[in-house]
Formats: C-alpha cells, structure tokens, sequence
C-alpha cells in the first residue's frame, strides 16, 4: 500500500475518525476531504449489481441500473463446482470495476434451517462445507479483480421473522459446527474485504454487539483482518458495537452515532485506540481499491450468456422416468409447453439482491431462439392460488390430450418468497398442482420444470416422469432450460439441500419461528440430512441428489493410510467411469461416518451425524473415459466441537470413508482407525457414575484399589453369593446396574461413610487427570 494509513489517521479530529465509522449516505463511505481520503461505494451482491442512483433502499424497491441477473445461491451451490463460482466471481468483480463499486455485498451464507426462510434463495446450502467451499471460491473470484466482497450475515441469520430484534439461541457445538464454518472457511481461504455482522441476536446478544462473534472468533481465532460493516440499520447500541468489533455502520447515521462515538471517547468510555483500529481498517479497503483500479467490462450481452452456462451447470434433473428427457428436436412440434413461467419466467428473488435485469430469456424464447417451434398454453394464472383457473386449465388439458409431451413450467410466484419475511407453507399454489394433476390425467407423458428459491412440496411426484429443478436461475434461465430438456447439455447439478416429503417433516419445524423473541436452535446439529439420515426418514429427494443423461460408475476407492492419529489427514481416490453413451460430468461426494459412543476409544457420547459430507468433485468425463477423483480429508473431516474443551476434538476409532453420488446412494465405503490424542478434561465429583470411571483407564485401576468400594478387588466374588442372588441377578446385569451409579450411592449400598465417598473422589481425582 502506497499511502500511509496511520499517518493520515494521526492528522484527523476526533469527529473526523468518529464520522468515518458510519456511511455517508446509504450506499457510501464518508470522505475527509481535508486530508485528501476519498470515499468509495458499496452494492449489493451477490449475484449481480444493484447500483442505485439516488433514492437507496435495502429491500430493492427503487429502481437501481440495468444490469445482468446472475442465478441465485440456491441454483449455483447446485453446481458444486468450485471454478464456477470463481469464474462468476471474476465476471461480478470486473461489473463493480467497471461501474465504480468498491465492495459488492455477498456471498450471503448463512445455513438453511427450514424451507421457510424468506431468504433461502439467497443462501448456498443446509452443509456447512459446502457452503464454506463455494463462498470462498466466489470471494476469491470477486477479490481477484481488486473488489472487496461482504460475507453475509455473520451469524445465524436463517430467519426472515423478526430478524432484527429476535435471538437465535443454540449451544456452543451448533454454532461451532453448523453456523460458522461456512464463514470459518471463507475468511481462511480467501481473505474477504469485510464481513456483514447479521441484525439478530445471537444468544441474546446483538451479532453487531457480539464481541465474541466480531473479535474473538472472527480476528483472534481466523485471522480476519478487513472491516467488519454492520447489516443496514443493524446497530442497536454504537459504542457498544465498536468495541466488540463493528468497524462500519450502514448507512448513514444521520450523525447521531458518530457523535455519541466522540462523546464516549471525551467521557473515558471509549479508548479512543479502539476508533483509531477500526477508521484504519476501513481507510485501508478504501485505498486498497483505489491503489488497484482495473478496467472492468460490463458487457451485459456476453454476461447474459454467462449466467446461462452457470445456470445449466447448475441446474438439477430429480427424476427422468423411461429416459423421458432429453427431448428430440424432431418432435418439438408435438410437444407442449404448459405455465406462465415458460412466457414470464421468475428467476431470482425479492429484496436487496433483486437485480433491474436489462433483459430476460424465458423457455418460449429461447425455444424459438434455437428454431424450435413448440406450442404453449398458459395453464395457470401466476396471481391465483387457491382454486383451479377453469378457462386456462380446460384449454391447456384440450392442448395436452394431442401432444406426445407436455412440459410445464410451475414455481413459486414473487411473493411466496423474499427478503424480510419468511414462507407460512412449503406447498406450491394450489392452481398450479391441480393443473399437474389434471395434465397427467390426459397425457402420460408429463415433465415439470420448477422456478423457486427453496423446496416445495410435490403431491404429484409420482404423476410427473422427469422433474427439472431450476430455482431461480437468473435473466438467461430460458437458455439453460432448452439446453438441457433437449440435452444439448447434460445436467450436471446436484441438490444443495434435502427436499422433505413435507413441512412437518424438518428438524425445525417444531422451534420455527419460535415464539417471536428466541428462536430455539433445539435440533442442534441435526440439520438437513445430518436429521433425515439419523432418523432413516424418506425425503422427496436427498441432499446431493441429482441425474444425468449418462451414468458413472465408482471403483477402486483408495485411502492413503490405514492408522492415523487424530489431527492428521488422509488422502483419500477414487476412479469414475462413464458407462453411458453422452458426455457428463459427475459430482462425487465424499462424506466421513464418525464411531459413536461406545464404539469410540475411549468411549465418546455426544451424538454423531450418521454421515458428513467433508469433500467433493466435480469431473467431466467422455464416454468410456475413467478419472480419478482425489480429495484430502483433513483433521476437521474428523472433529467434534467439544464444550469441554471448547476446542475440536478428535475422538479415537473405526471411521468409514464413504464415496458417493448422493447422501442417500453411496457407492464405496473404506475404513480408517483414528487413534485419539488429545485428553478431555476428566474431574470426578461424588456424583461421578461407575462408567464413566471403568472407562478412564488409570480411575479405574484407582477405585478397584478402594477397598470397600463396588469396583474393589476384594469385593464378594460371584460364586460366594446366595443361589437364588446368582440365579436372578447375573454378573452381567450387576454390571449393567452398576454403570449408572453415581459415587455416593456407596453410602447407601456399600456401607461406605460420606468421608469414604470424599476420599475416593480425591483420590480418582489424583489418579486421572484426562479421559483418555
Ligand atoms: C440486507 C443485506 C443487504 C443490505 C443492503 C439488508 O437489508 O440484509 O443483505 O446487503 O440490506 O441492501
């Protein structure tokens, strides 16, 4: 850097550095035009521009420059492809560099709780390490253009309801292992600009206030070192949030919190080294932008093609009965297009990521575009929901009884889901599953094609013989779904998220919202197929699900090392061939299956995902080609967020490496023998029970030696007993009643005083130290 930061910082007021640390309108930073320190403007992000002129909102209601709409999060996380997030992220970056905008405001990634969130759209995935790979690779796209990126909303933000005053309340380990690990691996990998703090609370505090979430975690723990930017109109108390770590308040403040910043400094409240940490980390983005200005290209009509490769990239086939799809081109005139959505097509989202797309590509057009000429009807009204449209639906039944294929076109309409309010039900508009219905009563040969940002639930799964999921597949979805019903592409994408067979059926369901104020996280971990497996629920279609017009065979599943110790990888291949007759591409999943409880060594009772995914690929592969697929399987792939040693912790045993095509369709399975190093904290107190302490190695041999006691050598030896206590109560049963004694209870079982109880504690005390 050219300029020297802290120099600067030493010439400015107090009111200068206090103004610096909140926006000068909604979309700027503040200059000091004294000093000569520019000012630079924001965007929202993430999947496109929206710059605004004048009149700036947060939900996208005034109007904002033409620009191109990227595919939402839901579809790209689909694609599972790390180079295309990074290719989109070159292709944004150079948009902002082009237009003047210093930082676009995305990757937003907080974690898919409940198919209700409003904003579900937006975000990547209910698997944090998906979500974590993905978003770094976008960020780092994005900053490879000299453009600084916002990783959103930091954290656990997954509800729409009440965002800015409620709290989202879990323990440690779900935090630690399901909220944070996406922005964990972003701000490791790919070093973003700054970091948007969330509006909600997190265990009661504000996340613009959480110290524990803005220094200690995010700087001391991962090393972020850009600034951390409120969500717009996320500060509850100023002073407060700058001293946990909020560096810049969005938007503008009206000058109320700048002054009570240098009011607080002037009253000792505020040591003013901590306004001087956070004006140089912004000042430093600031002039880190200006120092390496680019070019830019804004060449909307090459990135509306863009946005059409990622969207087919991307996009997911969840079923293809008889090999319906792909469709022949020769047939396109027997074959009908059914919804509104083939005309007017939804592609992205409501709120501050809604884009003023310059154009837009529906299915009608593209069609025609690339000389098919097929016949539609429109079948629904996008604005009715609650009764079958009678006119539309007769004339789209007539239409459908001639042709040899209808494919219709359903999905969420605009209002069902967006920023700032969540979803009351999964179900798609009550018109639109009647129409499927009605249509499948005349022509076998039905294919849906969905348009929305989150899973519906589908009553006539089993009427429809392919479904194509495009979500919300930004202004060129047109092209990417001609592309791939008529397999001029092969679908590649696989679904980031499970699609449950129905509301009730999601972990949440029971805590979601909550009751307006907390929001109990009760599932924990158990989120997304870390529930539906563990519980062996059938879904609609399973996390990493999707299809192809080829098929891949797996073999030869290899890992590097049969024995590691805990905090060591493996490496872990395995090949993929194309058996079918079309070129594809495959998107292998990796997920690690931890021992549980007593099948660890030691024994480690906190409950275990069945499965998770820890690696993935994505190949392309020619027909009879084969590949190998490699990926490293780090410490983490292993860990457990332990709340006793607030660290992660590897617990010792038999882990399966599993190889496989979908959460539900694993191909190869290997084993691994992870022996555990570290200890876990180990204190006994009188209510200490007896397995914990015949678990702990050096306790037990301690308390066998406490004469006396259960465990003593000396103890009666079975064959001493009475016959009928022999006969009726086994060793075995003895033992098993004896597990879940607590220490005390030898006072009132085998005669052992309080102070025989005390001793022991202390001794068993001295004797383990750690668990293992
Ligand atoms: C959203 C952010 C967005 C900001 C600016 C807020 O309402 O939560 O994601 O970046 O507005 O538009």
């Amino acid at each position: 850097m050219k300029t020297n930061i802290k120099q600067l910082i030493s010439q400015m007021t107090l009111e200068e550095k206090a103004g610096l640390c909140s926006g000068l309108d909604f979309w700027h930073t503040k200059a000091v035009k004294r000093l000569g320190v520019p000012n630079i403007m924001v965007s929202d992000g993430p999947t496109g521009l929206r710059k605004q002129d004048q009149n700036g909102d947060h939900l996208g209601v005034n109007d904002s420059i033409k620009a191109v709409s990227f595919p939402s999060g839901c579809l790209t996380a689909c694609s599972f492809d790390r180079d295309l997030l990074r290719m989109e992220g070159e292709v944004l970056g150079d948009e902002c560099q082009a237009e003047d905008v210093a930082v676009l405001l995305g990757p937003a990634l907080n974690i898919k709780r409940s198919p209700l969130c409003g904003r579900n759209f937006e975000y990547l995935s209910e698997d944090p390490y998906l979500a974590g790979e993905l978003g770094a690779a976008y960020t780092q796209g994005v900053q490879s253009k000299n453009i600084g990126t916002s990783v959103k909303h930091f954290a656990a933000n997954s509800m729409e309801y009440r965002r800015m005053s409620s709290t989202s309340n879990m323990d440690e380990r779900t935090l630690r292992e399901i909220y944070l690990p996406a922005f964990e691996t972003t701000v490791k990998k790919a070093k973003p600009d700054t970091i948007m703090c969330s509006y909600n609370r997190v265990n009661g505090t504000f996340a613009s206030e959480n110290k524990l979430l803005l220094t200690d975690i995010l700087r001391k723990e991962w090393g972020f070192d850009g600034f951390v930017v409120s969500d717009w109109g996320a500060v509850n108390d100023r002073v407060a949030g700058l001293l946990a770590g909020l560096d810049l308040e969005m938007p503008a403040s009206g000058g109320d919190t700048d002054k009570q910043i240098a009011q607080a400094v002037r009253d000792g409240k505020l040591d003013e080294a901590v306004l001087d940490t956070a004006v140089e980390r912004i000042v430093k983005i600031v002039y880190k932008f200006l120092e390496g200005r680019q070019k830019g290209n804004f060449d909307k009509n090459a990135h509306h093609l863009i946005t059409a490769e990622i969207a087919k990239e991307s996009m997911v086939l969840l079923k293809n009965d008889s090999k319906i799809l792909p469709l022949k081109e020769k047939d396109a005139g027997q074959i009908l297009f059914v919804g509104a959505f083939a005309q007017k097509p939804r592609y992205e989202g409501g709120g501050s990521s809604h884009i003023n797309a310059f154009k837009v590509t529906g299915a009608l057009q593209a069609a025609k575009d690339a000389g098919l000429n097929i016949k539609w009807q429109q079948g629904f009204d996008i604005k009715e929901s609650k009764a079958k449209d009678a006119k539309l639906l007769a004339a789209a039944k007539t239409a459908a009884k001639k042709a040899k294929t209808v494919v219709i076109f359903a999905g969420l309409p605009d209002s069902y889901e967006s920023e700032g309010y969540d979803r009351s039900h999964m179900k798609l508009p009550a018109n639109q599953n009647i129409l499927i219905e009605e249509i499948a009563k005349v022509n076998k040969n039905v294919v849906v094609v969905l348009h929305n940002g989150s899973p519906v639930e589908m009553p006539w799964v089993k009427s429809a013989k392919a479904i194509l999921e495009s979500y919300l597949g930004g202004q060129a979805v047109g092209i990417a779904q001609i592309d791939l019903l008529f397999g001029r592409a092969n679908p590649s994408g696989k679904l980031a998220e499970s699609f449950p067979i129905k509301l009730q059926d999601n972990p949440s369901y029971l805590n979601y919202p909550g009751n307006g104020t907390v929001a109990n996280y009760a599932e924990g971990i158990f989120v997304g197929y870390r529930y539906y497996d563990k519980k062996e629920m059938d879904v609609l279609f399973p996390f990493g699900h999707g299809l192809s017009y080829t098929t891949f065979e797996y073999s030869a599943l290899k890992v590097d090392a049969k024995k590691i110790k805990g905090g060591q990888s493996v490496v872990a291949s395995v090949k993929v061939k194309n058996t079918g007759k079309k070129a594809g591409k495959e998107i292998v999943q990796f997920y690690v299956a931890a021992p549980q409880g007593t099948e660890c060594k030691p024994p480690y009772r906190e409950p275990r995902p069945k499965m998770e995914l820890k690696g993935f690929e994505k190949v392309e592969l020619k027909p009879g080609e084969t590949k190998t697929v490699t990926v490293t399987l780090d410490a983490r792939a292993f860990s457990v967020w332990d709340e006793s040693l607030h660290d992660w912790y590897v617990p010792g045993g038999t882990y399966q490496i599993l190889a496989a095509a979908s959460s539900r369709d694993v191909r190869l399975s290997a084993k691994v023998e992870v022996e555990a190093v570290q200890e876990l904290p180990f204190r006994v107190t009188p209510n200490t029970v007896f397995e914990e302490i015949m678990e702990n190695p050096k306790a037990f041999a301690a308390a066998k030696a406490f004469k006396g006691g259960p465990l003593s050598d000396t103890e009666q030896p079975q064959e001493k007993r009475g016959k009928s206590a022999r006969e009726s109560i086994s060793e075995e049963m003895q033992l098993g009643m004896l597990k879940s004694l607590p220490i005390r209870a030898m006072r009132s079982f085998n005669q052992v005083s309080q102070e025989q109880v005390d001793a022991m504690v202390d001794a068993l005390n001295s004797a383990a130290k750690g668990r293992s």
